[in-house]
This record gives C-alpha cells, sequence and structure tokens, in this order.
C-alpha cells in the first residue's frame, strides 16, 4: 500500500443534502469569480502545457475551463453528485471536451488514482472542509507528480484579527492549530498558514506563497447599490496589488504553488484489464481500487476490484469511487 490515507472514516461533507446547488453560492459574486481566475490563470502558466491534470474537490467543475488551458486531459473529483452531474451538463456538452474532461466521484481521503497520476492538480476552496487535514494533504499529495496549486483558508486574515483584536482574543489566531468554525453538523475548518506549509513541505514540496486572493470578499455589502458601479473598478483594481501585497496576512484565502522536490512521472503498469468504454479508456491505466489498490477489470458498466471483488459502476459519464 502506497496510501496514507486514514483507516477510520472521516465525515465527508455532503453538498448534496437538502437539494443544494452549489452554483447557487456564485449567484452575485463576480468580484470573487473574477479574482480567482486572475490568479488560477497567472499561476497555472508557470507551468509548460501537460498531459494530465485532476481538479480535487472540482465541484462542478467551475475552474476546469482553466485547468484546460495547461492540460490536454482534465480529470474532475468530487465527492457530490450533484456538482458532478452539473458538470456533466456543461462540460460533456461541448464536443471539444469529448475525450479531454473526465468525471469522477470519490473522496480525497481515499482517492481511485494510481501515484503520480497527474502532473498537475489544483485544490480550491476544499481545504476547510478536510477535518483530518493532514491525512488529505498526504493522499492528495501521493496522486500529484509535479505541480500543485493548493488554495489555503488561513485562520489570522486581516479581517479575522481585526475582530479578534474587538473581542480581545487575537492570541487565537497566532496559534499553529485549526480554528474550528461552522456548526455540529456543518463544520469547517481554517488554518494557520504556517502550519499547512510545513506539512506540504514534510509531504516532499517546495512551496511558495503567489497570492492572497478575494481580499476583499463582500465588499458590495459595505457600499451603498448606488456607488457600486463607480467603486468596482477601484475594487478590482486594489485586488490586483493586494494579491502579491497580502500574501500571508490580508486575504482569507492563500494561495500556494507546490513543486514537488523529487518530481515523479506517471509510470504505466499496463494493468488494464478487460475494455473499458472508449470515453473512459484514456484514463483508466490510472485507476484502482480506492479500497485497496487492485487493479481494475473493465467492461463497458463497471470496474471491478480484482483483489477486492468491490464493483464500482457510473451513471452516465461519471464514474463513482466512492466506497461507502
Ligand atoms: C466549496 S466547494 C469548491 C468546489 C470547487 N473547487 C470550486 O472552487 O468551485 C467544495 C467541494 O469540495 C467537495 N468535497 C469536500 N470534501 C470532499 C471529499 N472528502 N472528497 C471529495 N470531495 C470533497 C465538495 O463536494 C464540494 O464540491
Ligand atoms: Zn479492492
Amino acid at each position: 500500500m502506497t496510501s496514507s490515507t486514514p483507516q477510520t472514516p472521516v465525515h465527508v461533507i455532503n453538498y448534496d443534502a437538502g437539494g443544494y446547488d452549489y452554483r447557487d453560492f456564485w449567484q452575485g459574486r463576480d468580484y470573487e469569480q473574477w479574482a480567482e481566475v486572475h490568479v488560477i490563470r497567472r499561476i497555472l502558466r508557470r507551468t509548460t502545457p501537460v498531459q494530465w491534470a485532476v481538479d480535487l474537490g472540482g465541484g462542478f467543475g467551475r475552474n476546469v475551463p482553466l485547468e484546460l488551458e495547461r492540460a490536454q486531459h482534465v480529470v474532475l473529483m468530487d465527492y457530490s453528485w450533484t456538482n458532478l452531474q452539473n458538470a456533466e451538463h456543461n462540460l460533456l456538452a461541448d464536443g471539444q471536451n469529448t475525450g479531454r474532461v473526465f468525471l469522477v466521484r470519490g473522496n480525497i481521503y481515499h482517492l481511485p488514482f494510481r501515484d503520480a497520476s497527474f502532473e498537475l492538480g489544483s485544490t480550491i476552496r476544499v481545504l476547510h472542509h478536510l477535518a483530518a487535514t493532514n491525512d488529505a494533504i498526504a493522499e492528495m499529495s501521493r496522486v500529484i507528480g509535479q505541480h500543485w496549486l493548493l488554495d489555503v483558508p488561513i485562520k489570522h486574515h486581516l479581517l479575522a484579527r481585526m475582530k479578534a483584536a474587538v473581542r480581545g482574543k487575537g492570541s487565537a489566531l497566532r496559534t499553529r492549530d485549526a480554528n474550528e468554525l461552522g456548526n455540529k453538523d456543518e463544520p469547517f475548518w481554517n488554518y494557520h498558514l504556517g502550519a499547512i506549509r510545513d506539512e506540504v513541505r514534510a509531504q516532499g514540496w517546495s512551496d511558495s506563497l503567489v497570492a492572497s486572493v478575494a481580499n476583499f470578499r463582500r465588499w458590495e455589502r459595505a457600499v451603498p447599490r448606488p456607488l457600486r458601479g463607480p467603486v468596482r473598478p477601484l475594487v478590482y483594481g486594489a485586488e490586483r496589488l493586494a494579491q502579491p501585497m497580502g500574501r500571508g496576512w490580508w486575504g482569507p484565502a492563500q494561495f500556494l504553488w507546490l513543486t514537488k522536490r523529487q518530481q515523479q512521472a506517471f509510470a504505466d503498469s499496463e494493468s488494464v484489464l478487460g475494455t473499458p468504454p472508449a470515453a473512459v479508456a484514456a484514463l483508466a491505466p490510472r485507476l484502482w481500487c480506492p479500497s485497496c489498490h487492485g487493479n481494475l477489470t473493465w467492461t463497458d458498466a463497471s470496474a471491478t476490484c480484482t483483489a477486492c471483488a468491490k464493483p464500482f459502476t457510473r451513471q452516465g459519464m461519471i464514474w463513482d469511487f466512492v466506497v461507502e
């Protein structure tokens, strides 16, 4: 076993509960969307084009078009059926994405991908959901061979420090432990940036802190509606400046660009048994059983582990590799 994933199950947030559709979150968030596009495009240009990229916890594929600018193949991996089905309708409706975009339902703690399957990975707006943070980092790290864009939600951003100072609780933001927020049913975490940087370094990455992102999150709320139009270009201009200037202290989302110290290329072990359908054939060599890491025997409708006999099936173009 090369996996370092937890042996005991870790709760996974269910984005599908109550009919939730994550696309709704993005209504009226043009500035945050723009801020992320700006940084992701800028940073991904640091790589030469790659063959395979993975978006871990990629939701409905918001960032896949940007990843397709740098990668020939992009695998969107997420736990949520709704998000993946939305991705299927939007991304795969475009014939140009046939054979380039793949949809995998999976769990970050037990990924169905072989070691170093992808030259490039991204994990954006996901870390705050991952209770067993270090296990998740280790497992994501395992499947990426060269470069990784990791968005870290920090607890010691400017607004949090100002609020804590008012309440006389500033010292809690300086400790290296994660800060638990949310509620019992939907907890989430934000982090001390130094603690996450130490963890990724321990997993074999060189890290570069490349941007503080969405430094003026929800700015519209502070500006009366009639003034929003004229203020908007100023906010966007300020965000451009704050992304480099605010690294490590300003915004709630800090982007790390990680480069594996010992870069790994995917070793195709020719372990594909049976005949996968054409739509997943290019990805099949990179997949294994997420439970025991056995090889898979493929038919048009399923992939079955040769070691533990677990079957994995598909709904439409979405392959389900979640082990419940
Ligand atoms: C806030 S959304 C972000 C989606 C996407 N990265 C984006 O920026 O638009 C968080 C996503 O992480 C996924 N997620 C959370 N925990 C996960 C886990 N353990 N395994 C797989 N996906 C997970 C959720 O299903 C959800 O789609
Ligand atoms: Zn198995």
